[in-house]
C-alpha cells in the first residue's frame, strides 16, 4: 500500500493593527534617524495580511492535510484576537521591550503557530503594505514537526 501523499496547504488571514517603531536602547534623536515616520510618536496602522502555510499527509478518509476549520480556529484565538484592532506596542507583551518591525511580527506569530497540533507549521509570511514582505520558517525546520 502507497504511503499517504504530503501536501502543503496554504491560508491568508488579515489583521489590522498600529505599531510605533522605537527602541529605548536608542536617544530621541537616534530612534526618528533610524525609523523616520515611523517613529512619530503616537503610531500609524497597517493592514496586515497573514500566510500561513502548513504540511501534512492527506487523511485517505476525509482527503484533507487538515480541517480549514480547525486552523481558522487556532490563528483565531491565538493570533487574530490578540493583535487585530490593537496596538501591537501596547496590547501585545511580546512588544513592551522588542520593536513591532513587521520581521518581529512574523516571528511572533510563527512562534504562536507552530503550536497547532493537526499538521506541521512550515513558514508564516506577513505583508505590511503591498510593498513589503517578510517570510520566516523557524530556525530549525525539523523542530518544527509537532
Ligand atoms: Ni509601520
Amino acid at each position: 500500500m502507497n504511503a499517504p501523499l504530503k501536501l502543503e496547504l496554504g491560508r491568508r488571514y488579515r489583521f489590522s493593527a498600529s505599531h510605533r517603531l522605537h527602541t529605548a536602547h536608542l536617544t530621541e534623536e537616534e530612534n526618528y534617524r533610524v525609523f523616520g515616520k515611523c517613529n512619530n510618536p503616537y503610531g500609524h496602522g497597517h493592514n496586515y495580511v497573514v500566510e500561513v502555510s502548513v504540511s501534512g499527509k492527506v487523511d485517505p478518509a476525509t482527503g484533507m492535510i487538515a480541517n480549514l476549520a480547525d486552523l481558522d480556529a487556532f490563528v483565531q484565538h491565538h493570533v487574530l484576537e490578540d493583535f487585530d484592532h490593537k496596538s501591537l506596542n501596547e496590547d501585545v507583551p511580546a512588544f513592551r521591550d522588542k520593536v513591532p518591525t513587521t520581521e518581529n511580527v512574523c516571528i511572533e506569530i510563527f512562534q504562536r503557530l507552530k503550536k497547532f497540533p493537526l499538521a506541521t507549521l512550515e513558514r508564516v509570511r506577513v505583508e505590511e503594505t503591498g510593498k513589503n514582505s517578510f517570510e520566516y520558517a523557524g530556525e530549525n525546520p525539523e523542530g518544527n514537526r509537532p
